[in-house]
C-alpha cells in the first residue's frame, strides 16, 4: 500500500549532490564508465560525451539504489519515496526543465537515456519519473505562465514535490475528448468549480499537483476542454481507489474524485478550450519517454536471455548453441536496435521541434509503438528461453514480462498509435 501523502522536503542542489554521489562511489563508477565506453556502439548513435556521462551516472544510480529493491517493491506495491527523492536530488525529475525553474536543463536525448537506464532496473520507478518529467513538467513549461512555472513547475522539477497528469475517466480512455467531468466558473468569476471522477492517474495517491483536463463547455466537445493545475491536497479533491495492477506495482495509480473543488482562475493552464490540444501536445512528449522505458525493460530481459543461453545446458551443450535459441536472440537484438534508433530519432525530432516549432507526433507514436511491442516480444521470448525458471518468481524475468505489458496500453494503446500514424500519413481525421 502507498504510505506517503505529503510534500517532499527540499533536496541538495543538483550539481553538488551529483558530485558527492560520484565521489562516494568513485571506484564502482570507474568500472561502469569503462564498461560503457567499451561499448563502442553507444558512440555511433551520435551521443555526446555529456550524454554518455549522464548515462553512466544514471546506470550507476539505478544499479546501486533501484535494482536491489525492485523485487521487494513489486511484492509489496509500496511507493518508492526514498529513491524517487534521490532521483530528484540527481536532477532526474525535471531533466529538460531550465535551471531557473529547478530543472537539470538537459535535452530530450538525455531524458530518453535516463528512462532507458531507470527502466532496466525497475519499470515502476521509470513510470513515476516519466510522468513527472513529460506529462507534468513539459505541459507547464510549454503552456504555463511565469507565475505557474515559479509556483508549480519549480518544486516538481527539482524533486521536492511530485506531479501527475489526469486525462482519463472511467468512461473515456482512448476517446480522450469524450469526458464527463465538469468545471464551471463561479458567479464571482474567481474560481472554476470542478466536479467529476478521473481514473488511472499515475502517482495519484502521492502526488502534490496534477495537470487536470475537464470540460468547461460541453457543447463544444474537444474544444470545450480546459486544463487546470490542481493542488491535490486542497479540499474537494479526494484520492480514490488505488488500482491493484498486474505490473509496475510500485507505481501508485488511483482515481481522483472532485467534489466542488474550487480552482482559482489563475490556475488554468493555457486558455479556455485549449485543454485537448495541451493534452495531445504533452502526450507526444510522453510517448517518447514510454518508448525509452519499453526499450530499457527489453534490454534488461535480453541480457538475462544471453546469460541464461550461455549458462544453461541441455542435451550436453549450452542452449545458446541451438539454432532455435539463436533465432530468438537475433530477432530480439534486431528489434531492440531498431527501437533504439526510433527512440533517438523521436528525441531528436522533439529537440528540433523546440527550435522550429513543428510537431513530432508521428515519430513519437512510431517509437512508442515499436518499442512497446518489442518490449512485449523480448520479455515473452526471454520467459520462454528460461522455461520454468522464467515463470518462477525466483528470477526477475516474470516481472519484466508483467511490467512491459503496460507500455502497450498507457499514454495511448498500440491501436491508438497506429491510428495516429495512419491519420497523419493519410492527412485524414
Ligand atoms: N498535438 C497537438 N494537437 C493535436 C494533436 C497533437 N499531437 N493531436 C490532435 N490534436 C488536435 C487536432 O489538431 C484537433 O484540433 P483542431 O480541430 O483545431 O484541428 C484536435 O486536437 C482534435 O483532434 P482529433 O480530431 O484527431 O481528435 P480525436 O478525438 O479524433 O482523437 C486521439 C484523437 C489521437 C485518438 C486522442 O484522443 C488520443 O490520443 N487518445 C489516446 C489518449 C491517451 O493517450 N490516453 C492516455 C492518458 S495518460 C495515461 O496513460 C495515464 C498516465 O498517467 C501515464
Amino acid at each position: 500500500m502507498v504510505q506517503f501523502q505529503g510534500r517532499f522536503t527540499p533536496q541538495l542542489p543538483v550539481l553538488a549532490s551529483v558530485i558527492m554521489y560520484l565521489a562516494t562511489n568513485a571506484r564502482e563508477s570507474q568500472r561502469i564508465k569503462h564498461e560503457m565506453l567499451m561499448d563502442k556502439a553507444q558512440l555511433d548513435y551520435g551521443l555526446t560525451a555529456e550524454h554518455l556521462q549522464l548515462q553512466r551516472i544514471v546506470r550507476d544510480f539505478a544499479t546501486r539504489e533501484i535494482a536491489p529493491i525492485a523485487e521487494k517493491l513489486d511484492e509489496t506495491g509500496e511507493f518508492p519515496l526514498e529513491t524517487i527523492q534521490k532521483a530528484g536530488a540527481l536532477g532526474l525529475m525535471g531533466i529538460e526543465v531550465p535551471e531557473e525553474y529547478g530543472g537539470a536543463e538537459l535535452d530530450t536525448l538525455a531524458y530518453a537515456l535516463t528512462m532507458i537506464e531507470i527502466a532496466r532496473a525497475d519499470v515502476s520507478h521509470s513510470t513515476i519519473i516519466s510522468v513527472n518529467n513529460s506529462l507534468f513538467c513539459h505541459g507547464i513549461l510549454a503552456f504555463g505562465t511565469e507565475e505557474q512555472k515559479q509556483r508549480f513547475l519549480a518544486p516538481v522539477a527539482s524533486g521536492t514535490a511530485i506531479g501527475a497528469y489526469s486525462l482519463t475517466e472511467p468512461m473515456s480512455g482512448s476517446d480522450a475528448g469524450n469526458m464527463s467531468s465538469r468545471a464551471e466558473l463561479n458567479d464571482a468569476g474567481s474560481h472554476y468549480i470542478i466536479n467529476g471522477r478521473k481514473s488511472w492517474v499515475t502517482s495519484g495517491p502521492v502526488a502534490d499537483y496534477a495537470v487536470l483536463f475537464t470540460m468547461t463547455d460541453a457543447n463544444k466537445k474537444q474544444k470545450g476542454i480546459s486544463a487546470f493545475i490542481i493542488d491535490l491536497q486542497q479540499d474537494g479533491c479526494i484520492r480514490g481507489k488505488v488500482e491493484p495492477k498486474l505490473g509496475i506495482r510500485a507505481s501508485a495509480t488511483s482515481e481522483l474524485l472532485f467534489e466542488n473543488y474550487a480552482c482559482p482562475v489563475e490556475n488554468m493552464l493555457g486558455t479556455p478550450g485549449q485543454g485537448f490540444q495541451i493534452a495531445m501536445t504533452v502526450l507526444d512528449a510522453g510517448r517518447i519517454g514510454i518508448a525509452a522505458q519499453a526499450l530499457g525493460v527489453a534490454e534488461a530481459a535480453y541480457e538475462a536471455s544471453l546469460s541464461y543461453a550461455r549458462e544453461r545446458h541441455a542435451f550436453g551443450q549450452p542452449i545458446g548453441s541451438f539454432q532455435m535459441i539463436q533465432h530468438k536472440v537475433a530477432e530480439m537484438k534486431m528489434r531492440i536496435e531498431a527501437s533504439r534508433l526510433l527512440v533517438f530519432h523521436a528525441a531528436r525530432a522533439k529537440m528540433a521541434a523546440k527550435e522550429h516549432g513543428q510537431r513530432y507526433t508521428t515519430v513519437a507514436s512510431i517509437a512508442k509503438l515499436h518499442a512497446s511491442e518489442t518490449a512485449m516480444y523480448v520479455t515473452d521470448e526471454t520467459l520462454q528461453i528460461h522455461g520454468g525458471m522464467g515463470y518462477s518468481k525466483e528470477l526477475p524475468v516474470e516481472r519484466y514480462y508483467r511490467d512491459a505489458r503496460i507500455t502497450r496500453i498507457y499514454e495511448g494503446t498500440s491501436e491508438i498509435q497506429r491510428m495516429v500514424i495512419a491519420r497523419n500519413e493519410l492527412g485524414l481525421r
